[in-house]
């Protein structure tokens, strides 16, 4: 079993929608036995209490024909490390972020989501941009990256 955890801010806009697109992803592949996917933020949204997908990340999967189902914010926590093998983070930031809360990246797994691609870089926050429809193909591009160099190093 491949567990990953994908992680953004808020977990209410980026980091739900990977861990949806990537879902999808795993299932159109049959692969859904192999992994282990959850996502969370690195401040929770409203002192992580719990707040669902927000209404943009829900309209850009609805467009494109993702199904799915609801998802309710959490904090990161220090266990989250220990418990899956690959930390997957939409920017920069996060990373410090992560590391504020886990310590060292000892067993390096945190990874940026478009550092598997020909082109790394952050995924923009549409909480700021309001650009859903970026973030969705940055997402796509991203996790279809992820999935190959996983299936690659994992020989699946
Ligand atoms: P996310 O976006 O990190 O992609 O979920 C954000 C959501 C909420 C906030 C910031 C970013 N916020 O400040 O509440």
């Amino acid at each position: 079993m491949i567990k990953v955890l994908f992680v953004c801010l808020g977990n209410i806009c980026r980091s739900p929608m990977a861990q949806i697109i990537f879902e999808n992803l795993v299932k159109e592949n049959c692969l859904e036995s192999k992994f282990e996917i959850d996502s969370a933020g690195t401040e929770g949204y409203n002192e992580s209490c719990g707040a669902g997908i927000h209404r943009g990340t829900k309209e850009v999967l609805r467009r494109n024909g993702i199904s799915f189902n609801e998802h309710y914010s959490r904090q990161m926590c220090a266990y989250d490390y220990h418990y899956y093998d690959l930390i997957i983070a939409m920017d920069s930031e996060n990373i410090i972020d992560i590391k504020r809360i886990i310590g060292d990246d000892t067993d390096n797994k945190i990874k940026r989501l478009l550092d598997f691609t020909m082109n790394p870089r952050n995924i923009e926050d549409p909480w700021y941009s309001g650009n859903f429809d970026k973030t969705y193909e940055d997402i796509c591009e991203g996790c279809e990256a992820l999935l190959n160099e996983i299936k690659t190093s994992f020989k699946l």
